[in-house]
């Protein structure tokens, strides 16, 4: 009989996080879920996970992490650009540093499979649009800086013999987003408003572009590289590869939620540091190496969010940690 498999999630009590555990419990994988709570909530994590609390940025939290464990996914972050210039040591500890002490801690423990949750804030601005994965990076962001070092640590730990992958994430959405934080997550945010029947607050212009792709698809790009030696070393994006106006994603939102866009109130303000103005990925190397794409478009993975957001009495549990 197969040995049943271990993976360590960090991040599992986040948004993404969680739905890769519970696509890895499905799969009868034994899973294991470190966070610290910062922005992750307990009850996100999925039933039959085993929990520890810790903080990856201090190195005192490896001597906790369980031992056995076959593969690693790395998603736990400071995951807003915009709290990154608040905070940008913070931003520094919890993405570059935590993502250094595990990998270090991974070679320690002669574990060999990790898979990094990366960003499309490593690009900035380009004109070289939709933009591919040999593309010279120009971060915006503190938090684009620190994805970028954590991909660079990958880069040398594969040297040192893991086997590690970096999936730089595009705008993901879905069941399950964190509605109360309204500083990460476009989609997020201008849902909870219209859940809210209020106003939405658009931080910069209708004009800017995104590429939104949904997290069950997300998942499923996780789990193509998983077992797949020609993604070692690998850096891929992971989008759609369709180009989305702001403006277009008000109109779909507000559709998804049974509004009609036209006349909705919507508050144009100033946009938020770093933010970039338009990008969209190329996804030909991830398909290339795994036959991975996205299979959710916008309208229907919307559509699934809002049926979340809005089937729920009072809309309870939606927005937590809200004060
Ligand atoms: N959501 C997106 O659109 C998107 C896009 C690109 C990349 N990403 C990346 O994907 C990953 C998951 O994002 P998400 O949207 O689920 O965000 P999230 O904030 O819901 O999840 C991140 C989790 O990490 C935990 N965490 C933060 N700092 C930690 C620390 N020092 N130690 C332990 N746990 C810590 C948080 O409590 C949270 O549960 C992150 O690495 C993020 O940067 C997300």
């Amino acid at each position: 009989m197969a040995r049943i498999r271990r993976a360590l999630v960090t991040g599992g009590a986040g948004f993404i996080g969680s739905h890769l555990v519970r696509r890895l419990l499905n799969d009868g994988w034994q899973v294991y879920v470190v966070d610290n709570l910062s922005t992750g909530h307990l009850d996100n994590v999925p039933a039959g996970a085993e929990f520890q609390k810790l903080d990856l940025s201090s190195p005192s939290s490896t001597r906790y992490l369980p031992v056995g464990v076959d593969v690693v996914f790395h998603l736990a972050a400071q995951s807003s650009g915009e709290v990154s210039f608040a905070r940008p040591d913070a931003d520094l500890q919890a993405n570059s540093r935590a993502t250094l002490l595990l990998l270090d801690w991974c070679r320690t423990r002669g574990i060999t499979r990790f898979l990094f949750a990366s960003s499309m804030a490593v690009y900035g601005d380009t004109r070289q649009l939709p933009v591919r994965e040999d593309m010279c990076p120009a971060p915006k962001s503190f938090y684009g800086i620190h994805k970028l070092a954590s991909e660079h640590y990958l880069r040398v730990f594969q040297k040192l013999g893991l086997c590690t992958t970096a999936l730089r994430l595009f705008n993901v959405y879905g069941p399950g987003q964190n509605l109360a934080n309204l500083k990460q997550g476009m989609v997020s945010i201008y849902l909870s408003y219209v859940v809210r029947s209020e106003p939405v607050l658009v931080r910069g212009s209708a004009a800017r572009f995104r590429d939104f792709v949904f997290v069950d698809d997300v998942v499923e790009a996780f789990i193509a590289c998983l077992d797949r030696p020609s993604t070692c070393g690998g850096i891929y994006n992971v989008g759609s590869g369709t180009k989305t106006t702001v403006g277009e994603l008000l109109t779909l939102i507000l559709q998804a939620c049974g509004r009609v866009p036209d006349g909705y109130p919507v508050i144009f303000a100033g946009g938020t540091p770093g933010d970039q103005h338009g990008i969209y990925a190329d996804c030909t190397a991830i398909c290339r190496d795994t036959g991975w794409r996205a299979r959710t478009d916008l309208r229907t993975g919307l559509r699934r969010m809002a049926v979340w957001a809005l089937g729920r009495p009072d809309h309870a549990g939606l927005f937590k940690g809200e004060k």
